[in-house]
């Protein structure tokens, strides 16, 4: 697809994005559940996957099925040139300086921990700080207090206000001497904002620190540029970004990544073993012990390209457009309150309705075909700042339409006769 066929009038006067041309490339968004169309409104969560994924895999074990790095033999050779080339696709799609700073994990979860449990155990010692921010996802926040019990540094945590933005100045007041670390999420799973990083990222150079950045709500909805963002480690998951799941890409700068020692030990990841001493092997394979999820990394390649199809400014648009029609839709349903409203936000609606527990409304939004979350979405801080124990969260992608947002407000008000408030 090309730039010109995305363009068509919409709602509205503004050109915007042929979704229904985009949604035909998504299988599943054509079932219905129970007995309804599916209004897929999960997807920070994780997303759908396009057929062109789905036919990447298929293909992948159809003709070039073999193990990677390993093998003589006619498919090892094309399975590792086919998983390497999605190596080069990566640091293409994020604008990485080399393959080796690429490193394929299972996810963000996975990418985190490698960085705690490799640079972190190795470098840092007790007394040294991390910073975190209030909006974190448990996966940035409890691998950090893991390595606090193993070397004893401390969590320090920027505040955010009531809007869910984070409190700059009290940012810039954290950082001291001992800080050696700010692990910052791009764009918070819980309420969409997102954060100014590179801000953050030149503040934290200035004193030396250096930035890890969650992206794994970012990269479905932002071109990222790891260059222009500054940031030293990049982390993000393929199913988030219509790929398949247990394929994650840790980015970090070689300097780093050279200097850290590796986080699993096995095969593929050394150059020679004796009994006596091992060599390691190059960057990344440095970090990818073990047979590596080959399938994955083929599905992520090819959600890349799905992507990369797209026209970015036209897809941003459409969504930025979802976002502030259905924001302006939930503020007018009395007893509705939506739980962060930050200036800059992407993919993301939480809210709560008064009386009613927000696991009741999914299930009640479930039996009119609408898939949400709900819960603590594994930030429950995010909830404890804001004094409530969950919230129902609408996540949007680029194949959400302003009827799905129209089917979420009219499930509300089901909800709301349901449990008359
Ligand atoms: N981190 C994912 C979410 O926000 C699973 O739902």
């Amino acid at each position: 697809m090309n730039a010109s066929s995305t363009i068509v009038r919409m709602r509205g006067s503004s050109p915007s994005f042929d979704v229904e041309r985009i949604r035909r490339q998504f299988p599943i968004l054509q079932t219905k559940v129970r007995g309804k169309r599916l209004v897929y409104l999960d997807s920070a969560a994780t997303s759908q996957k396009p057929t062109q994924v789905l036919d990447a895999i298929r293909n992948y074990y159809t003709q070039e099925n073999s193990n990677v790095h390993r093998g003589v033999h006619f498919l090892s050779e094309l399975a590792t040139q086919k998983y390497e080339a999605v190596r080069e696709k990566v640091r293409r799609f994020i604008n990485a300086a080399t393959i080796h700073e690429i490193v394929f994990v299972r996810g963000t979860t996975e990418a985190i921990n490698l960085v705690a449990q490799s640079f972190g155990r190795s470098q840092f010692t007790s007394g040294d700080e991390i910073v975190v921010s209030a909006m974190e996802h448990h996966s940035n926040i409890v691998p950090w207090q893991l390595l606090g019990d193993q070397v004893g540094t401390r969590l320090r945590v920027i505040p955010m206000t009531d809007e869910g933005e984070l409190r700059m100045d009290e940012f810039v007041r954290l950082l001291n001497p001992k800080t050696r670390l700010v692990a910052i999420t791009h764009v918070s799973n819980a309420l969409g904002t997102i954060n100014l990083i590179q801000e953050m990222v030149s503040e934290a150079h200035r004193r030396g620190i250096v930035v890890l950045v969650d992206g794994a709500q970012a990269v479905p909805h932002i071109r990222v540029d790891v260059q222009t963002l500054g940031a030293d480690f990049y982390a993000f998951s393929g199913h988030k970004m219509f790929g398949p799941t247990g394929i994650g890409v840790l980015y970090g700068k070689q300097t780093f990544l050279e200097s850290m020692p590796p986080y699993q030990a096995g095969g593929d990841m050394i150059k020679s073993v004796t009994f006596e001493k091992t060599i390691f092997n190059d960057l990344p394979y440095k970090f990818e012990a073990g047979t590596p999820n080959i399938e994955g990394a083929i599905g992520l390649g090819a959600a890349i390209d799905f992507m990369e199809s797209l026209d970015w400014p036209v897809v941003e648009m459409h969504e930025q457009e979802l976002l502030q029609y259905a924001q302006s839709k939930l503020v007018e349903i009395p007893n509705v309150k939506l739980v962060g409203t930050a200036r800059l936000k992407s993919g993301v609606l939480s809210f709560t309705l008064d009386g009613v527990h927000p696991h009741d409304i999914g299930t009640i939004l479930d039996q009119e075909g609408v898939a949400i979350r709900t819960g603590h979405h594994c930030a429950q801080p995010v909830m404890e700042r804001f004094g409530i124990p969950a919230t129902a969260r609408a996540s949007i992608a680029l194949y959400n339409t302003f009827d799905d947002i129209d089917a979420l407000v009219q499930g509300i008000h089901v909800v709301k006769k349901v449990f008359g408030v």
